[in-house]
């Protein structure tokens, strides 16, 4: 019988996304009848019925295509923007997907995409989602399609900015993505060579920072990388953080939560200018002249690695024998060499962070790295 698999993108796109779009669409053509509907713009394009039929031949061409074909939006079902207002657009959601006789809804996203697609499932529909996101801090997988291409990219800046951190004697801080967590930033650090790495899961002290580049200058090294993760800060801006999230997650009446929000919102946007403060402070305790390169979106820009396609096709292929034995409500997991359906219920709300005793840590302890703690 001809299964109706609907499917979309959400959140920050990231490389690979196309690479699962083609696995998840090719295997299902190949393995039963199907007609699989794509909805442009994530959960936005679902409620908007806007839609782009993957036949054969849209699926062909885009392994290597960074991006999404179907484009993406960070919209949730519950709190979409309509008009000025923040309106629960869940119903709407659930009769598009009736409208489309759909079997499944596959949904490929990071943290929030799955959270969104287990508010789905909770109102009947059947739900499969796969993790992608740059900043590899999904739950309950080894890892998410799209970080291995931004670890790559961010690597490449640090080895460039070497040549110039080195012939101007200066010390160049470079900010690199992942959101509240520091895979990105200790991966490229210690595959770069970076001095310090900074992520947000150890706080850090300017003092020790600058004792470490110090250390170096003695030694001969008039210059210093430093790789610092977006969500890196030092350790009262960290207890300061915590505490509006805290309060956030507290609050229970309305005004309760807008003031939360707005502490929240005033805390985050202190902390964007981190970078630029530690930047300040390093060239006044070290007096070396300090730069700093923020990467941006360039980390999400572009062709997919080799280890994200495979990745994504991996997690596809998966997806497809899912639908075909009718279990939903789950997230493929990528478990070592093989994948893993794990229930969405405990993917949702956490965050992998990197754990103290990492090896990647470790290492970089191990080969003189500063951590900043
Ligand atoms: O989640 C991916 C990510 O690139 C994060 O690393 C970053 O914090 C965020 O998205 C940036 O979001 P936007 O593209 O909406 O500016």
């Amino acid at each position: 019988m001809t299964k109706y698999i609907g499917i979309l993108t959400a959140g920050g796109d990231s490389p690979g996304l196309n690479a699962a779009l083609r696995s998840v669409g090719k295997g299902a053509i190949g393995r039963f009848g199907t007609q699989i509907i794509g909805f442009r713009d994530g959960f936005r394009g679902l409620m908007e019925n806007r839609t782009l039929r993957l036949d054969e031949s849209a699926l062909s061409g885009i392994l290597t295509i960074g991006g999404t074909i179907l484009g993406t939006s960070r919209d949730k079902p519950q709190r979409m923007p309509i008009g000025g207002d923040m309106l629960d657009m869940t119903d709407l959601i659930v009769d598009n997907y009736r409208k489309h006789h759909l079997d499944v809804l596959v949904c490929l996203g990071g943290g929030g995409t799955q959270k969104n697609a287990y508010h789905l499932s909770q109102h009947g529909l059947n739900v499969i989602t796969l993790p992608k996101t740059i900043d590899n801090d999904v739950a309950m997988t080894d890892i998410t399609f799209g970080f291995d291409t931004a670890l790559g990219i961010a690597t490449e800046a640090i080895d460039r900015l070497h040549s110039t951190a080195h012939s101007h004697h200066r010390i160049i801080l470079v900010e690199i993505m992942g959101h509240r967590t520091g895979w990105l930033a200790l991966g490229a650090g210690l595959a770069g060579g970076a001095d310090v790495i900074l992520i947000p899961e150890i706080p850090y002290h300017v003092e020790k920072i600058a004792e470490a580049i110090l250390q170096r200058s003695r030694s001969g090294k008039q210059f210093s990388i430093i790789a610092v993760a977006e969500g890196a800060m030092p350790l009262a801006e960290t207890n300061g953080l915590h505490a509006a999230l805290e309060k956030k997650k507290q609050a229970k009446t309305k005004k309760e939560k807008q003031a939360a929000k707005a502490e929240l919102a005033e805390q985050e946007d202190y902390s964007s200018r981190s970078t630029l403060r530690l930047a300040h402070q390093l060239e006044e305790l070290t007096g070396l002249e300090s730069r700093i390169t923020m990467l941006g979106h360039l980390q999400r820009g572009g062709t997919p690695s080799a280890a994200d396609r495979l990745l994504a096709t991996r997690l596809g292929t998966a997806c497809v024998k899912l639908i075909e034995a009718g279990t939903y409500g789950v997230m493929v997991a990528a478990r070592g060499d093989g994948t893993e359906p794990v229930s969405l219920e405990c993917v949702v709300g956490k965050r992998k962070v990197v754990p103290p005793d990492h090896p990647w840590i470790e290492s970089a302890r191990c080969v003189g790295t500063s951590l900043g703690d």
